[in-house]
């Protein structure tokens, strides 16, 4: 693994080396033989083989939905890919609209763009998840809309008890984004199983690691039989799918084919990990619950509680600082970056991509979200990628608190 070369001084005077936070997850060695054995063959396209039985693709599909608990999934090429079919497969149509958190990543307002449609902003509270008193305004003021693009941001699940019932009773149909989310559990329900589809990433940063890929899952077979057409099934290679509907040959030269499947290597990749999500997923709480509790040691620190009834994977962290603005933050965020931890304030580092107001491609990045707007700008955002032991943890935690402090009284000298 890189490492830092620069040797940190923590209180004490001892010395340590922190990993390199931005390296993505490892790749667990099964993956490498089986991308090997696909190489050799040549066969990197899902649809060469006679079969499902022939097909790493169809075989990742058919456990992932076996871990998900659900009855289809469909592999593409990226979690955009899943949620641009899935629009369509849903039945959306040139100049719907459709909701989403005004906090997520452009990736999920583009495939809105991209299916023909227009996103509509939802407030996002300081605890990352959707405002509720602003969706249910936002589906009054806009009578019919019938779509909830659901970013589940950073892996922060809404109660999603409330917002099942909000979409059932106001007739929407609820799309998850679930590209940070695989793995989380609200009431022990998988993330990405409460709406109509799910839609997951296997891009790098992601709980599993591609480099690129999606997966689009379902319990609704028309939606899956259309989506696999769209995907790119022409002349029935359906029947090279574990799951075949009957509906799907109807369907067959009734949808365009996007060619959006995935290539058998980045299966190859993606289908070990799926046994290791779990086991993941508890050092991921380790990791961050052993942060989290000493970043609430100080002052200028808000962990925000997580909903009632989550579990969360976080690989990430949040925090917004408290009573700190502007200069001070970046101030913060040099410090940081000397320390080697490379923390981003969304609001305050250039053209970041979880900033609605970056979105320039849309008119919504000129609207009033004044509520996501503070918490953008207040927000620290950290990596926490699965190699972190705790003494890391520890060290991290140290080195935030310190350097919060030091900028803080340097700001009071000052103006002393
Ligand atoms: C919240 C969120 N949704 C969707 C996506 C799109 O995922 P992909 O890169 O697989 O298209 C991303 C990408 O990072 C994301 O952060």
């Amino acid at each position: 693994m890189k490492q830092n070369n620069q040797p940190l001084v923590i209180d004490g005077g001892q010395r340590t080396f922190l990993p390199d936070l931005t390296n993505p997850d490892p790749i667990p060695a099964p993956a490498f033989q089986r991308v090997q054995e696909i190489m050799q063959s040549a066969r990197l396209f899902r649809y060469t083989g006679a079969d499902a039985e022939e097909s790493e693709t169809a075989l990742l599909e058919k456990e992932f939905a076996e871990y998900l608990g659900v009855k289809y999934a469909l592999a593409v090429s990226s979690c955009s890919s899943a949620i641009f079919v899935g629009l369509l497969a849903a039945g959306i149509e040139r100049g719907d609209k459709v909701l989403m958190p005004a906090f997520t990543f452009t990736a999920v307002p583009s495939s809105i763009v991209h299916a023909g449609a227009e996103p509509l902003l939802v407030e996002c509270d300081d605890n990352y998840v959707v405002n509720i008193a602003d969706l249910e305004k936002k589906i009054a003021d806009n009578p019919g809309v019938k779509f909830f693009l659901l970013s589940h941001m950073r892996g922060h699940l809404a109660d999603m008890g409330k917002i099942v019932e909000i979409c059932n009773a106001n007739n929407i149909c609820l799309i998850e984004d679930a590209a940070h989310a695989l793995g989380n559990t609200w009431k022990d329900q998988p993330a990405g199983t409460f709406g109509q589809i799910g839609c997951f990433s296997f891009q790098s940063t992601k709980m599993i690691n591609a480099g690129e890929g999606g997966v689009l899952t379902t319990n609704d077979e028309h939606i899956y039989a259309k989506a696999v057409i769209m995907s790119g099934a022409y002349e029935k290679q359906w029947t090279k799918h574990f799951a075949r509907p009957t509906c799907i040959d109807a369907y067959q030269g009734q949808y365009p084919a996007y060619n959006v499947r995935m290539s058998e290597v980045t299966a190859a990749i993606a289908r070990p990990q799926i046994a290791d999500i779990d086991k993941k997923g508890e050092k991921f709480r380790n990791n961050y619950f052993r942060l989290a509790q000493i970043l609430k040691r100080s002052a200028h620190i808000d962990v925000p509680a997580r909903v009632d009834f989550e579990t969360p994977v976080p690989n990430s962290i949040q925090f917004n600082l408290r009573g700190m603005r502007g200069d001070r933050i970046r101030n913060f965020i040099d410090v940081m970056k000397q320390e080697g931890i490379k923390i981003a304030v969304f609001g305050l580092s250039e053209d970041n991509a979880r900033c609605f107001w970056n979105w320039r491609y849309l008119d919504v990045a000129n609207e009033e979200l004044p509520i996501t707007e503070t918490m953008l700008n207040t927000a620290c955002d950290l990596r926490l990628p699965v190699f972190l032991e705790n003494e890391d943890i520890d060290t991290m935690g140290t080195l935030i608190v310190r350097a919060l402090e030091r900028v803080t009284n340097s700001q009071r000298t000052a103006a002393a």
